[in-house]
């Protein structure tokens, strides 16, 4: 476990890469986003964020927040509803036109609502969407961004998507996008093994940017507001009972920076010449960490809330399977797929 005030020294050296960094947080409007959104803003100089997510008065009401933890960072809110890739790809779209470069790319994006397979007019399961194909659909638009961060000073580049990293379970390769198969565990399932598989394989193609998947234990946010009445209810009970157990807002906004910046988790071939090119360095004794193909400082991480690492053998053993491969070819045959389907409704 790496020690809170380690933890909090690492984030506030983040000055050290000079002002003006760039970071998008799909999914900061609430919870563990927001938290992890402010941290950034309150540990760097001069930043610029792109805050994505559906609800306007709570962005609003983020950025006035924004303000007051740095006067000189800018936060600015696009709205946009990323369970259908379109909407993806008009965020990115808006996004090149303002930056040539992005830092940080954070993703959050979900909800734990109960409902049965939710088809967008594109076809996909929304909840899926949210987890899996939104997150990996923004992470390859904005590569030549992440890839110009990585070149140019202070030549730091990192992408992480918060989800369940360490819960991985096997996957149904008959029905890997759960069209005839649905329901909320095996969403859940897929979605994890998934994320955690792509670390890999981003890391491998792009080694000057780290990927990680991240599990940020159990934290107290909004995701529940999509439950139905009686679950809300029972959680509304229940939540004083284990609120000891549960990581706070600072504490989780503060490490899930600490795992998106440093020195632990490296790229596979960190810019030369840049010190921080590896992340934050680290502090006397403290190790790189193994990455998700079991090879240290590999790139691509799955980090346990504590900033351990996690993740399960059957990632390693799909990888040697070639299942990761399968994903990896299953995820651009739905990107074209529903490019087709968005052209037809154009
Ligand atoms: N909290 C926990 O204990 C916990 C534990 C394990 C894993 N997780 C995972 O961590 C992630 C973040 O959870 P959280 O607890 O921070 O939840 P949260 O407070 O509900 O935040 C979720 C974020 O996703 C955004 N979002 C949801 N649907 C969207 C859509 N269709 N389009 C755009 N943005 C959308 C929400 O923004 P808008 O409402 O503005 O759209 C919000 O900013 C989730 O994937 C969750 O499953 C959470």
């Amino acid at each position: 476990m790496v020690a809170l005030d380690v933890v909090h020294a690492s984030n506030a050296r983040l000055r050290e890469l000079g002002p003006g960094l760039v970071a998008l947080f799909v999914g900061g409007t609430s919870g563990i986003g927001e938290f992890t959104l402010k941290a950034f803003v309150k540990n760097t100089i001069s930043p610029r964020v792109y805050l994505v997510g559906r609800n306007a008065s709570a962005a609003d009401r983020i950025i006035e927040e924004c303000h007051g933890l740095n006067k000189d960072g800018k936060v600015e809110f696009i709205k946009a509803d990323v369970s259908e890739l379109a909407e993806v790809d008009r965020v990115c779209k808006e996004i090149q036109k303002k930056e040539k470069a992005v830092n940080l790319l954070v993703q959050t994006q979900g909800n734990a609502n109960l409902r049965g397979r939710d088809e967008s007019p594109e076809g996909l399961d929304r909840k899926f969407t949210l987890n899996y194909y939104s997150r990996t659909r923004f992470i390859s638009n904005l590569l030549p961004l992440l890839r110009t961060a990585s070149t140019s000073p202070p030549n730091f580049a990192r992408s992480v998507t918060i989800l369940s990293a360490g819960s991985e379970r096997a996957i149904n390769l008959d029905d890997i996008e759960l069209k005839h198969t649905f329901n909320g565990m095996r969403c859940a399932n897929h979605t994890t093994t998934m994320n955690s598989l792509m670390t890999a394989e981003f890391a491998v193609k792009e080694p000057s940017i780290t990927f990680s998947h991240t599990f940020p234990s159990v934290v107290n946010t909004g995701v529940a507001r999509e439950l139905p009445w009686w679950a809300r209810g029972a959680l509304k009970v229940l939540t004083p009972f284990f609120k000891p157990f549960f990581v706070g807002a600072d504490e989780t906004g503060q490490r899930q920076l600490f795992h998106a910046t440093s020195g632990m988790y490296p790229p596979l071939k960190p810019a030369a010449g840049s010190p921080v090119a590896a992340g934050i360095p680290l502090p006397t004794g403290t190790a790189i960490a193994t990455g998700s193909d079991g090879k240290v400082g590999s790139g691509g991480y799955l980090v346990n809330w504590n900033g351990d690492i996690t993740g399960k053998k059957l990632v390693i053993d799909y990888q040697a399977e070639g299942v990761s491969k399968t994903i990896w070819e299953h995820t651009q045959g739905i990107f074209e797929r529903v490019e087709k389907i968005n052209e037809a409704r154009a």
